[in-house]
């Protein structure tokens, strides 16, 4: 297969870990017979040292002319501070889900055989946990009016979602179940909210069209405490923009590392490929950022385009790295450790 990848390495640890997944992903193609072309563009705080905003339009165009995007993390320490700051790397993220119409943010939680004393829980809580939150990512609290009254004294964002948007994630979330354990739980503030209450009235009317799919509601505040409770008794979780970013860095550190979650963010033409984790300023250039996420993230990315053995060969690797505690220092409890680019160099070779 022939595919043209735009490649968006961003700020911080972005740029080595991109390197890794570019690395491995063309150890797959060279096994599997595919051809790829990276195409990189700028975005984040690089691009507003560059051209002066962090999502160009060139950028732009280079997504919507590639099979995919892959993307390492935005975010730079000089503008967390600074809240007058006008132009942020942030933005360009959002602007990013928003022009790609990437509405539905696929990301898995699961543990590794070799890390389950590594997790902040206990082994027998997390044991089996293999769970998918679906964030909405284009609408809600992020992308509602938002704004200043009473001369700055009082600050408002506006939650809004339409029908219809709930209904095109809730297809998605019921499709993914369809083809794990056909459990779906919609998360919600039902009980306060009214966007809440639109999105179990229509979650609730889409149930006829799955009937092998049993669906659940519960409440986000209670969700939070049940996923460190017992994370592996959900499957396919759906949920609203701002619920969903809390509630998937929450899950993300089940595993041991939040350097090793893996996400996608799909809509009907684009899709994007990222690791959970943040731009991870402090550990710039250092060589000791994990680059599992994103090399995961590029399993994910193969299995898109329906490449399974690739994106099986991929997490074949990763496990093998981990049970041969060929790890990055996040993992290793003080013991040996090695490079981002040594554990990449370890993944490309072993594919
Ligand atoms: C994420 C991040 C972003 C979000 C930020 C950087 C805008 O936290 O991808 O979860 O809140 O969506
Ligand atoms: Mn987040």
């Amino acid at each position: 297969m022939k595919l043209n990848i735009a490649l968006l390495a961003g700020d911080g640890i972005g740029p080595e870990v991109i390197d890794q997944a570019v690395k491995v992903s063309d150890a797959i193609a060279k096994k599997f017979n595919h051809e790829i072309t990276w195409n990189p563009a700028l975005t984040g705080a690089a691009a507003i040292d560059a051209v002066g905003e962090p999502y160009p339009d060139a950028t732009h165009d280079i997504c919507v002319a590639s099979d995919a995007v892959l993307f390492g993390a935005i975010g730079h320490p000089k503008y967390d501070n600074d809240p007058s700051a006008t132009v942020r790397p942030e933005q360009g993220l959002l602007k990013m889900r928003k022009k790609l119409g990437l509405f539905a943010n696929v990301r898995p939680t699961f543990t590794f055989p070799s890390l389950l004393d590594k997790s902040p829980l206990k082994r027998e809580r997390i044991e089996g946990t293999d769970l998918v939150f679906l964030r909405e990512l284009t609408g809600g609290i992020y992308f509602g009016e938002k704004g200043r009254r009473d001369g700055g004294e009082t600050a408002f964002d506006n939650c809004v979602y339409t029908r219809a948007e709930v209904q095109r994630l809730a297809v998605k979330g019921f499709e993914l179940a369809m083809t794990r354990s056909k459990k779906l739980c919609c998360v919600d503030k039902a009980n306060v909210l009214e966007t809440s209450r639109l999105w179990r009235e229509t979650v609730q009317a889409m149930e006829k069209d799955y009937p092998e799919v049993e669906v659940s509601y519960e409440f986000v505040d209670a969700v939070a405490m049940r996923l460190v409770q017992w994370p592996n008794s959900y499957d396919v979780l759906i949920t609203e923009n701002l619920f969903g970013d809390i509630l998937t860095d929450e899950a993300s550190v089940i595993s041991g590392s939040m350097g090793l979650m893996p996400s996608a963010s799909v809509g009907t033409e684009n899709a994007l490929f990222e690791p959970i984790h943040g731009s991870y300023p402090q550990a710039t250039g250092l060589n000791i950022a994990n680059p599992m996420a994103t090399v995961l993230s590029a399993a994910m990315m193969f299995e898109n385009f329906g490449l399974h053995e690739e994106g099986k060969a991929i997490r074949a690797a990763v496990n093998s790295a981990l049970d041969a505690g060929f790890v990055t220092e996040d993992l290793a409890d003080g013991g040996k450790s090695y490079g981002t680019k040594e554990v990449g160099d370890w993944l490309a070779k072993n594919i």
